[in-house]
């Protein structure tokens, strides 16, 4: 194995022998630890992005890592076709914990995505009794859910779509944050869900209107169809709830959790549901060789007791507010506008004098600050949620000075 000691090395090994299917910021980390990150050369950042919202418990977090390592010296992987002594335990921790009957552990958050879909399918045919192949999911236009044939079938991103098709059919994509379009969607009786990121994050951090996901669900429930909420990336604490459905106490029908329900040490998803909605599956239906092994089970416990005990929720809700209160006070010409909740932000960036926010990122970078831009010209501000407030004032600092320097 080469051994990677400078930056270009390791950015020329993976232009060369690895797809080019991210363009990455010209930056090589090396180690984390907390909100920060080093690179190779040993500069440390303020991480703003949080690897999409799945290290919300910070870089390395002795508890996680220690349920990690102590759990792969043990017993690593079983796979479903037995028992072990973890995953029941696991179960009832989380169903619990987040108020559900059943889960059913996945790996990634397209995984839990596509659990969702079938279950909400199956839920369609066995309890509500539509025909059969009849069934049609209602999604939101912009949407993210991941990256598989069936997930980019609701995508009208067409970086996402162009070349993958054909797509897989039975889905009625509608406006984000339009209730007149969902009301009529569900006019149509063979609709078995209604599949919402409550805040849109890939999209650039779209908060919808408040009352938006109440009102949403209401009409759900009056058409006898499932609310399925995707929070994989504004779920555990990220938006200063434990889930963004809290803002307006609606409790989906099935939830989609994924990224920081490991803390960022291993790709964990979990689709969590009742008994009248998960029952509809049975034994051979859908799995996965990893989904609930042991590491995962014991790794999600220790990351989901992480958010409860150090009241992460609460940090996210209050830096948050000082976060975007200070970027506003920001006088730049390249600042459009300032959106979010809790640590989950964006900056819509006006291009001025040919700088986009692409530059903007480099400039952060160099200062010592990662984020990236999303959709070109949207800048997620997402940090660990373990941040303080004096931490918050000095990552504000560079934000300015670097957009000072670029205008
Ligand atoms: C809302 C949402 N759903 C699903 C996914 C896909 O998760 P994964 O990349 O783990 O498949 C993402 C990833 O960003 C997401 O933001």
């Amino acid at each position: 194995m080469i051994e990677v000691n400078t930056s270009q090395l390791a950015m020329d090994l993976e232009n060369q022998f690895g797809a080019h299917n991210y363009h990455p910021l010209p930056v090589v980390l090396a180690k984390g630890k907390g909100v920060f990150m080093w690179d190779i050369e040993g500069k440390r950042y303020y991480d703003f992005l949080s690897a999409y919202s799945a290290v919300n418990q910070g870089h390395c977090h002795p508890k996680i890592v220690g349920a990690l390592i102590e759990q792969a010296q043990t017993l690593e992987l079983t796979s479903r076709a037995f028992y072990n002594n973890v995953l029941g335990s696991y179960e009832k921790f989380i169903t619990e914990y987040f108020g559900y009957q059943r889960l059913l552990p996945m790996n990634s958050g397209a995984e839990g995505d596509e659990t969702a879909l079938k279950l909400a399918r199956k839920w369609g045919y066995k309890v509500k009794g539509i025909p059969e192949n009849q069934a049609k999911i209602i999604c939101c236009q912009n949407n993210f859910h991941g990256r598989t044939i069936t997930v980019i079938s609701m995508s009208t991103d067409p970086d996402a779509r162009n070349d993958f098709g054909p797509f897989t059919p039975g889905f009625i994509s509608i406006p984000y944050n339009d209730l007149p379009a969902l009301k009529k969607a569900l006019e149509d009786p063979n609709v078995a869900g209604f599949l919402v990121e409550p805040i849109q994050g890939e999209a650039g951090v779209f908060v919808p209107d408040e009352g938006y996901l109440r009102k949403a669900f209401d009409l759900c429930k009056a058409k006898n169809v499932l609310f399925i909420a995707d929070e994989v990336q504004t779920g555990i604490a990220r938006t200063g709830r434990l889930l963004a459905c809290d803002w307006e106490e609606v409790k989906p029908d099935i939830l989609i959790l994924g990224k920081a329900l490991s803390g960022g040490v291993y790709p964990i998803s979990a689709v969590l549901a009742n008994d009248e909605i998960m029952m509809t599956i049975k034994p051979g239906e859908h799995g996965s060789t990893f989904g609930g092994n042991p590491i995962a089970a014991k790794v999600a416990i220790a990351a989901l007791g992480v958010i409860r005990d150090e009241k992460l929720a609460e940090n996210a809700e209050k830096m948050g507010i000082i976060f975007r209160d200070e970027i506003r006070k920001i006088n730049s010409p390249h600042i459009e506008l300032v959106r979010g909740k809790g640590l989950l932000n964006a900056t819509v960036i006006k291009p001025f004098k040919g700088k986009t926010a692409w530059d903007v990122c480099l400039k952060m970078r160099d200062h010592g600050l990662l984020a990236k831009q999303t959709h070109d010209h949207i800048i997620r501000f997402a940090p660990p949620l373990i941040i303080t407030e004096e931490q918050i004032h000095e990552a504000v600092g560079i934000i300015k000075i670097s957009l000072e320097e670029l205008s």
